[in-house]
């Protein structure tokens, strides 16, 4: 590379959500939401119930076309694809509500998040091509990696929907890993974990995204777990970002407090 040549691309956003919005009838449930994501940060998105976080989510990974607005991943402009064609570019997630494969083990629930992302079609199964052979020499060595590093590595024959709550979660995390992401959208992954496992998840998270230099947002209602991991803090209400910050910023913000009154959350 040319030395002359500034690098400014190490500043650019790795995330840009430009005036997202999402409507559902009467209801803008997403309002002209700007916001970016640097590279290898990790932001924490909090706001009261029903102030459209999900909502958001599900127009980043591309279940929901917004109604206006853009997002665009590094110089890619992503809105209006496939959910498929989102994951494909790097952007995985995991639901508020775990969704892992029915009446199957947690081996097959990550062989389909696999396959989803390494491109491999029925005929490779159905003929047991090479590169099916390949692939699955591949997967099964991912596979056990990535289970290990949320420390479920035993539980592969399992049932999925059998285990308990905060297993599943830890196996839904494990599962974007086979989707080889850049950006990872956790959706209240601490969500009715005992005290012990929150810490635990924590130190997960911070480890996964060293490792696969991830971009992160979490949303989470559990504030020390928020102001323990998140470099940056987001807030929204009623569709709307009303403030960005550090924890000491955002408690201390007229808007979030009058957005938070009467929960002891913030
Ligand atoms: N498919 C839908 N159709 C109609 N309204 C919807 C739909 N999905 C969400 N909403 C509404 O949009 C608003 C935002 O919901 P959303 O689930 O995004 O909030 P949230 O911030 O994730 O809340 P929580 O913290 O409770 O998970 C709510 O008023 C909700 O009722
Ligand atoms: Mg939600």
């Amino acid at each position: 590379m040319d030395a002359s040549v500034p690098r400014n691309k190490a500043q650019d956003p790795i995330l840009r959500l430009q005036g997202l919005s999402k409507r559902f009838g009467g209801l803008e449930a997403v309002s002209g939401f700007t916001m970016t994501l640097e590279r290898g940060e990790l932001k924490g998105l909090i706001g009261p119930n029903g102030a459209g976080k999900s909502t958001l989510f599900h127009l980043i990974s591309g279940l929901y076309k917004p109604t206006k607005g853009n997002f665009f991943l590094e110089k890619n402009e992503l809105t209006g694809q496939t959910p498929d064609k989102i994951v494909a570019k790097g952007i995985a997630r995991t639901f508020q509500t775990v969704k892992l494969l029915e009446n199957s083990s947690v081996l097959e629930s990550m062989r389909t998040a696999f396959f989803m992302s390494y491109g491999y079609k029925p005929w490779d199964l159905f003929f047991h091509t090479k590169r099916y052979r390949r692939q699955e020499e591949a997967f099964k060595e991912k596979a056990h990696e990535y289970l290990s590093l949320l420390g479920v590595q035993d539980l592969m024959d399992m049932n999925g929907n059998e285990l308990a709550y905060g297993l599943q979660r830890k196996v839904s995390i494990a599962m974007t890993l086979c989707l080889n992401p850049k950006i990872l959208l956790l959706d209240e992954p601490m969500a009715g974990l005992t005290h012990t496992e929150k810490n635990e998840l924590t130190e997960t998270i911070l480890r996964l995204k060293e490792r696969f230099e991830l971009s992160i947002i979490l949303v989470e209602h559990d504030m020390k777990v928020i102001m323990n991991l998140c470099e940056t803090i987001a807030v929204m209400n009623q569709g709307r970002l009303i403030a960005e910050g550090s924890g000491s910023e955002i408690r201390n913000n007229a808007q979030v407090v009058e957005a938070y009154l009467g929960t002891s959350d913030v």
